[in-house]
């Protein structure tokens, strides 16, 4: 059994997939842990409640200074035993000591085709704004091991979205959640789980189903 542990923000949706895809059976041999935000009122942490997930909130604005809060969040994390980390919609940047200990077992969910509108300032609605700003006609959503760069660890699926005429930040990024985040984070998962996803040459490689 996968443990994992997923990692929030804001408003969980993709948690909310990977918790529906593990009631569904879609993703198979993995529980979730724990929830952890950095952000008291993320509704990821009503949503983990109401599942019976045990759910906790560790924020930044609590210590003196980060190296304290990196300390607590790895002690935290470690209490759990984690094989795996999901950050879904996790706005922190994550310790470097965390990355180093996690190596390949760190997973992020980025709204759109890496390499194009990632890394530093890109989140959230900043990224379907710049995509319509440069008038991509496809945009999309990648899975990736989580390295000490932004967005620049190993890509695990991908799954390219329309962008329609018309499109505001709000209508592409819901699209883009319902048409590729909702489904490539809980199949990522399940990849994960059943120990076909592996790196070699800092590229995934996914074993064929036997
Ligand atoms: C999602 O669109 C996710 O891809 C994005 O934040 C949103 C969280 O939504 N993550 C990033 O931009 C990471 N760079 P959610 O809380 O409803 O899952």
């Amino acid at each position: 059994m996968l443990k994992i542990a997923v990692l929030v923000s804001g408003g969980g949706t993709n948690l909310q997939a990977i918790m529906d895809a593990i009631d569904a059976g879609d993703i198979q041999d993995a529980a979730i842990s724990v929830v952890i935000s950095n952000n008291k009122n993320a509704f990821a942490l009503e949503r983990a409640a109401k599942k019976g997930i045990e759910n906790i909130c560790i924020s930044p604005k609590d210590y003196e200074s980060r190296e304290d809060f990196n300390r607590a969040f790895l002690e935290k994390l470690e209490i759990y035993q984690v094989d795996l980390i999901v950050l879904a919609g996790f706005l922190v940047v994550l310790p470097g000591e965390i990355i180093t200990r996690y190596e390949n077992r760190i997973i992020n969910i980025h709204p759109s085709l890496i390499p194009s509108f990632c890394g530093k300032g890109f989140y959230g609605l900043k990224v379907h704004e710049a995509a319509l700003l440069r008038g991509v006609k496809i945009t999309g959503a990648t899975v990736h091991f989580v390295d000490k760069g932004t967005d620049t660890g190993p890509i695990i699926l991908q799954k390219a979205v329309e962008v329609k005429e018309g499109d505001t930040p709000e209508i592409l990024q819901r699209r883009v959640m319902e048409e590729a985040e909702w489904k490539i984070l809980p199949r990522a998962i399940d990849l994960i789980a059943k120990g076909r996803v592996s790196v070699i040459d800092g590229k995934v490689n996914i074993k064929e189903e036997i």
